[in-house]
């Protein structure tokens, strides 16, 4: 089973907008929300901007980006995930890549693409990614990857009954500070899958397992060498995989 297909089978056949973006827990309106707010804030988004999000799945965040801009885009590779974003409806352009084929080049102020990368495995596969994004941006914009698996981070996380010991009296010690339920992302993850077996969805074989997480330097050389200037932001801890993501935030000269 391929990502795509996975993402087609759930446009098609998962009842609940929440789940269709693959995400355990559900991606409820309340949170799209907050995640859009963090993205606007992040990418400096005003009245005067056009924005592509790339990758947008059903488009539940871009609906809550486009009040906020002139002209919006929404582009995903899977069909049936664009059919089921427009019946969503919003003043939304969409996109379906690899179909439609239309030329986005240089004509985005700003550009989002959110919760992608974790069907990647290689820094080739980011690379491939991240030059199709910059050749999308106006000069002067820029260029929001977010909710990136984490090297570093993933590095830090342990999972299984040791880890958590470990992760309780370490690292994690400082989450648990900060009111993180450490069992809920276990909680969602294995109903979500009985969700799946239920709808006869066959998950791909990586889903579920932690993502070992992209190298920060490598990641930030890889648009410097296409002209950006990088910053990387942490997730807002309460939102899901604040533990083990990062967002990198990317501005293109004039
Ligand atoms: C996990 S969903 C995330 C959707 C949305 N950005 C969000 O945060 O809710 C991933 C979506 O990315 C699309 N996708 C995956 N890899 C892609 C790629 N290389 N280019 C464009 N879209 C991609 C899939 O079709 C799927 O709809």
């Amino acid at each position: 089973m391929q990502w795509t297909t996975f993402f087609e089978s759930l446009a098609k056949l998962e009842p609940d907008d929440e789940f269709v973006s693959g995400r355990p827990g559900g991606l409820s309106p309340e949170l799209a929300g907050q995640v859009a707010d963090d993205i606007a804030t992040k990418l400096n988004l005003n009245a005067c901007d056009t924005l592509l999000d790339y990758g947008s799945g059903t488009g539940v965040i871009t609906r809550a980006l486009a009040t906020r801009v002139s002209s919006t885009t929404a582009a995903d590779m899977t069909k049936a995930v664009v059919n089921r974003g427009i019946e969503g409806g919003g003043d939304i352009e969409w996109v379906v890549l690899g179909n439609d084929n239309p030329d986005l080049s240089c004509s985005f102020t700003k550009l989002l693409s959110y919760y992608n990368a974790q069907s990647f495995t290689t820094h080739t596969e980011v690379r491939e990614h991240i030059e199709v994004l910059c050749k999308s941006v106006a000069p002067g914009g820029t260029v929001m990857f977010g909710d990136i698996p984490d090297r570093e981070r993933s590095n830090q996380w342990k999972s299984g009954e040791r880890g958590r010991e470990e992760n309780r009296t370490t690292w994690m010690g400082r989450l648990q500070k900060r009111d993180i339920d450490l069992e809920r992302n276990q909680r969602d993850l294995a109903a979500f899958t009985d969700r799946l077996k239920g709808l006869g969805i066959e998950a791909p074989p990586e889903f579920g397992k932690p993502h070992p997480g992209f190298d920060r330097d490598i990641v930030t050389r890889m648009f410097r060498e296409l002209g950006g200037e990088v910053t990387i932001v942490t997730q807002p801890i309460e939102f899901p995989n604040a533990h083990t993501s990062v967002d990198y935030v990317v501005h293109f000269n004039e």
